[in-house]
């Protein structure tokens, strides 16, 4: 049996208030189809999290980024046990848009520890910053994908998701963003280089997903031919009809 393709919301810094939080979450759930055959994250700005994730059984909830600390004398710091013990099942580790604002590999990789010891499932985020003739990327992102893991052993490997986003991809629109055929052939890279370092076999049962534009328009080539185990949807996830559409995909009920 083929898995469950896995569709993340990546909601980032919107929208402005809980109202429209609770608003958007519900045209969501509205938009989608009712016998899905495809799993859903949201991932809501934190202030929103608990009242969104409360009582909520259909969806299951992320965060956007969690704190390298455990606890103390970190201010603004949030912490993974505070996230699990609000709803969030999951985090987003290591988004290029934290990247650019300075986050190390070293940072990035305690932080998948801390996540690991919590039991929130981490979203690992790699991607190159520009591609070239010379396939330069590929570099980048094994450099990316070996120091960004450095704390996670072989037995954890399957428990991490890894969401390949080509940086120069994200916030475009889908015909600007990498295609079914470049997407498919990096996956490949990034599992051989997780093949390398953990074994075939506990390779291959890492989900990769891809992330970077994915919208109506280029989701359902990517489903058919990238090889993909899912999605990281920032835009398109802010516009229920179009985020309900990639689900609709994802689901093959398109
Ligand atoms: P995008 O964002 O879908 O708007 O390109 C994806 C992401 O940054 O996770």
């Amino acid at each position: 049996v083929k898995k469950k393709l896995l569709v993340v919301a990546n909601w980032k810094l919107n929208p402005p208030t809980l109202k429209e939080a609770h608003a958007l979450l519900k045209n969501t759930k509205r938009a989608l189809p009712r016998a899905r055959s495809a799993d859903v994250i949201i991932c809501p700005p934190l202030p929103f999290l608990f009242a969104l994730a409360k009582g909520e059984r259909s969806l299951a909830f992320g965060a956007q980024d969690v704190s390298a600390q455990i606890a103390g004398a970190y201010t603004g710091e949030v912490s993974a046990t505070m996230l699990k013990s609000v709803g969030a099942s999951y985090a987003i580790i290591g988004h290029s848009e934290r990247r650019a604002l300075g986050e190390s590999d070293a940072e990035v990789s305690k932080k998948l520890r801390i996540a690991l010891d919590e039991k929130i499932t981490p979203i690992l985020c790699v991607g190159e910053l520009e591609r070239d003739e010379q396939g330069s990327h590929l570099a980048v992102l094994a450099d990316q994908l070996t120091n960004s893991l450095a704390s996670v052993l072989r037995g954890e490997i399957a428990k991490i998701i890894i969401a390949y986003e080509p940086v120069w991809a994200i916030g475009r629109r889908a015909e600007d963003a990498l295609d079914a055929h470049g997407v498919h052939g990096t996956v490949i890279f990034i599992r051989k280089i997780l093949s390398d370092r953990y074994g075939r076999e506990y390779a291959e049962k890492v989900r990769i997903l891809y992330g970077g534009s994915v919208e109506p328009g280029n989701v359902h080539a990517l489903v058919r031919e990238s090889g993909v185990s899912g999605f990281l949807v920032g835009h398109a996830s802010l516009l229920p009809a179009s985020f309900a559409e990639i689900i609709r995909a994802s689901a093959g009920h398109a």
